[in-house]
């Protein structure tokens, strides 16, 4: 029997050009964060399940995540989510750490879901949360940063729409219409699903056993936020009264960031208010406000609007090849000079002939062939070949490293 080469349903292999791309938005998302002064933390994979169950939902533990009993009978959950870890993190150490808080991760998260374009089952998110902050200031920080990621890639604010609501609203309007209990509950699931259901009326009707009159117009809170967004420039708002968000920690303010193209029809950032959140672990109130960004989404994005870096490589490759036996001690003081200046170096002593040398070189994806023979290692000079324009140029064996970055710097901006 042979075995597959595919990865497990709904999870992705990383071959090296996929993890460039992935690093270079997991770079892009830190450096914005790190500039409002959040700190990285981590935690691990693995949590009890009874973390979920409290505030999460209970239909998300039960239908979409990858639980199981563990040898000492514990229940464990892959975490589909980091805000409870998070939370439950700042609890532990609520007494030593100093509010307002600013926290940020990328964790990877499973969720049992149909796999589908924007979704899958393993996906890594930056999750960005401020503690401690109560006011509409937090909000607007965390808007903002979002705001500033999207920007940071190189989209313009008429790409994408920031869609807002406030769960305080959806609790008047139940308590108005006397919902609660489980009614209010599968009520504000179907909320959640309004926009991909084609008889929202219909099963609200039917839930209630009688008309249900959608009908929200925004509060202080919410106009307020959108007054202090649009001093920061930030003008893509919009209040969405059937933004609900699937969580049930959220208690205030709730927000998504829609990319606009037909193609990508998903929330690219999500979060909002959770004000007592930290209250299942027996600490004093604590007000947090947040949100989690996917990177399957982002790189669908940034493909759709044409906006991945030509190079992914931080840093320029060179593939540098043997060609004479009698000239390996070149091609060793070579690959220290380019290597000693930061140039990435990989080296080809198989003596192939030299059409085979540069077909590796530019199939590897390195931006610069050399060859090293006899004639190089004699007369110190040495010809590059640019794997992008094909063109090779003879330079002075002491002035490849600063030729090298140069030529690659014109690269990456032609
Ligand atoms: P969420 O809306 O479930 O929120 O996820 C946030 C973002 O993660 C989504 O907008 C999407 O980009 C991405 N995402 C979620 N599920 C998947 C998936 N199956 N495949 C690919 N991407 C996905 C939360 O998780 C909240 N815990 C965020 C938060 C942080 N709220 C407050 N702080």
């Amino acid at each position: 029997m042979t075995l597959s080469t595919d990865p497990y349903k709904g999870v992705r292999d990383f071959y090296p050009e996929d993890k460039r791309i992935q690093q270079y938005i997991f770079d892009t998302w830190k450096s914005v964060v790190e500039r409002y002064g959040y700190d990285q933390y981590d935690a691990s994979t693995l949590e009890p399940s009874e973390l979920y169950e409290a505030k999460s939902g209970q239909e998300i533990v039960d239908n979409e995540t990858y639980s199981f009993i563990d040898r000492g009978n514990r229940r464990v959950t892959l975490r589909p989510e980091m805000t409870p870890t998070v939370a439950r993190m700042v609890a532990k150490k609520k007494r030593e750490l100093a509010f307002p808080l600013r926290w940020y991760s990328i964790p990877n998260l499973f969720r049992y879901e149909r796999p589908q374009r924007g979704r899958l089952r393993e996906h890594w998110q930056l999750n960005v949360d401020l503690f401690g902050d109560t006011g509409i200031d937090g909000d607007a920080e965390l808007i903002a940063i979002g705001y500033d990621i999207l920007l940071a890639f190189g989209l313009t604010k008429q790409d994408f729409t920031i869609r807002i609501n406030d769960r305080a609203l959806i609790k008047e309007l139940f308590e108005r219409e006397n919902i609660s209990g489980d009614t209010a509950y599968q009520l504000q699931k179907l909320i959640d699903k309004k926009n991909k259901i084609p008889d929202f009326d219909d099963q609200a009707q039917a839930l209630l056993g009688r008309q249900f009159n959608f009908d929200l117009s925004p509060n202080e809170q919410i106009e307020k936020l959108i007054e202090r967004l649009d001093s920061k420039g930030i003008t893509n708002v919009k209040f969405s009264s059937d933004l609900m968000r699937g969580f049930d920690y959220y208690t205030g303010t709730v927000f998504e960031f829609f990319d606009n193209h037909p193609d990508n029809n998903r929330s690219l950032f999500g979060g909002g208010r959770y004000d007592n959140l930290l209250d299942i672990f027996g600490s004093d109130r604590v007000s947090a406000v947040g949100f989690g960004a996917g990177d399957v989404g982002m790189r669908n994005v940034l493909e759709t609007y044409n906006l991945l870096p030509q190079q992914t490589r931080s840093k320029p490759a060179v593939g540098i090849c043997l060609v004479d036996e009698e000239a390996r001690e070149e091609l060793i003081s070579a690959s220290k000079l380019l290597r000693d200046s930061t140039i990435i170096v990989s080296v080809n002593t198989t003596l192939k002939n030299p059409r085979n040398l540069i077909e590796w070189s530019q199939k590897s994806g390195y931006d610069f062939t050399i060859l090293i023979g006899e004639r190089e290692a004699s007369e110190k000079i040495y010809t590059i070949r640019n794997n992008k324009t094909k063109i090779s140029s003879s330079i002075i064996s002491e002035l490849v490293p600063s030729w090298v970055k140069q030529e690659w710097r014109k690269d990456d901006n032609s």
